[in-house]
């Protein structure tokens, strides 16, 4: 770090130094901050080797940072785009998608529902098993099957799906990294085939519960998607280890790190060693909510059920608004917490608040996205979990 400060003052001074600009803008990236051990929320805003982020286009190297770090520690590594991807469009609904990597090819064939109303080529929601939100008469929605990609039975799924007999049994990927490869291929066969009518521009993803979590973690890895909903990700979505773990301490029946691991295969083996002790992890899902920004996320909650972790979802989407908030776009964050329904129900007062994001992401519209709504009457602590200011970025 102080070879870059010592680098700036050399540029300001005009004097010839060996470190690049982008270096001193963009530190090379680190995973693996030194013995990391933080029960506060990490901070967003500042590199893992200590360089603080000042400028708006350095979040993008933060960013990338985040999402290297959280796929070493978490998610398991998502591999990049396949050497091919061949694309038929069948029975004038379905794309049969065949990637092919190393000698080995999968297939899989994701169908798409046109609405009764709008017009070509839709705005689309990527909807993991078809997704629980309420869809507009004019937006198409993608059927995807997330469970023949990776499946998610318990632990004896490990390795079991599509993405590993094309990667490997033995592949990092967690089943939500592997679900996320997966949406990232069928953007890149709408992108193939304009014949499906599918404006790319205009891209929801979505799901609820265990396919919410994963409906974040695409909405985090693939910046061609405008729009993430997660529903009811709670914990191992929309909730933060941290406060998921003082939750059970302080005396709530919630589902945390320890939990989550033994119970399926969300999640890379890679995260075992910190379940036990999350302040030893250096992210958090406030950070994986901010590698959306500065994308659309709408992220829907309900109070009526405490395992989804309540009081975590909701002190961790604030927090992760504040990446946002910093990029000088709050609203294009929005949170609502609403209780009384059943699991996976949509709850009419929640409409107007959906409505106004769709609205806003797939259809350019200027509606009033600034939302951040709770029937909990939850008091968010910041003095306990956030140790660092939120910068306007420049
Ligand atoms: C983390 O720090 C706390 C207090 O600062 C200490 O009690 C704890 O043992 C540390 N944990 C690890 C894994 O280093
Ligand atoms: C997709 O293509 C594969 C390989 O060509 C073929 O075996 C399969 O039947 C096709 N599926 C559909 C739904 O067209
Ligand atoms: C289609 O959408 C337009 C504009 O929102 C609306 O006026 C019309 O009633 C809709 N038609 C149908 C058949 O739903
Ligand atoms: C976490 O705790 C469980 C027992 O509750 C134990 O089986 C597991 O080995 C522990 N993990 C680590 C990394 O210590
Ligand atoms: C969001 O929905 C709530 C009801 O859940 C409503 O009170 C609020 O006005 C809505 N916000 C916007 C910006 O539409
Ligand atoms: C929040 O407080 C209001 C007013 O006291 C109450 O009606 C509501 O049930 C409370 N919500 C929850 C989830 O406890």
């Amino acid at each position: 770090m102080a070879t870059r400060y010592s680098a700036l003052l050399a540029l300001f001074c005009g004097s010839a130094m060996a470190v690049s600009l982008p270096n001193l803008l963009c530190p090379p990236v680190n995973t693996s901050p030194a013995h990391y051990n933080d029960s506060f929320l990490p901070n967003p805003f500042v590199f893992n080797d200590g360089l603080p982020v000042l400028l708006k286009t350095q979040w993008t190297c933060r960013a990338n940072e985040i999402s290297q770090t959280i796929q070493k520690d978490e998610l398991g590594i998502l591999p990049p785009k396949p050497q091919s991807l061949a694309v038929q469009f069948v029975n004038g609904n379905t794309l049969n998608i065949t990637v092919t990597n190393n000698g080995k090819s999968i297939n899989f064939a994701p169908s798409i529902t046109y609405p009764a109303n709008g017009t070509a080529p839709f705005p689309a929601f990527i909807a993991y098993d078809g997704g629980s939100i309420p869809y507009p008469d004019n937006v198409a929605v993608i059927y995807f099957d997330n469970d023949e990609i990776a499946q998610q039975n318990d632990q004896s799924s490990r390795g079991v799906g599509k993405f590993f007999d094309l990667f490997g049994t033995d592949a990092s990927a967690g089943a939500m990294t592997a679900w996320a490869w997966a949406v990232s291929r069928i953007i890149d066969a709408l992108e193939k085939t304009p014949q499906a009518k599918i404006n790319v521009n205009k891209l929801g993803v979505t799901g609820c519960s265990r396919n919410g979590k994963g409906a974040l973690v695409a909405g985090a890895f693939d910046s061609r998607i405008a729009l993430t909903i997660p529903q009811e990700s709670g914990s191992g979505g929309a909730a933060c280890w941290r406060i998921s773990d003082w939750q059970l301490a302080t005396g709530t029946n919630v589902q945390t790190a320890h939990e989550i691991v033994q119970e399926n295969v969300w999640f890379s083996t890679a995260f075992d060693p910190f379940v036990n002790d999350t302040s030893t992890l250096p992210v958090d899902h406030h950070l994986l909510a901010g590698l959306v920004a500065p994308r659309g996320l709408f992220v829907i909650e309900n109070t009526a059920y405490d395992w989804l972790g309540t009081q975590s979802t909701n002190g961790c989407m604030r927090t992760g608004r504040k990446v946002f908030e910093a990029l000088g776009v709050a609203d294009n964050m929005g949170f609502s917490q609403i209780g009384n329904h059943l699991h996976c129900d949509f709850p009419a007062s929640q409409q107007g608040n959906l409505t106004n994001f769709i609205d806003k992401f797939l259809f350019n519209k200027n509606t009033d996205t600034n939302i951040v709504v709770s029937d909990g009457n939850y008091t968010f602590n910041e003095k306990q979990w956030i140790n660092w200011p939120t910068p306007n970025l420049i």
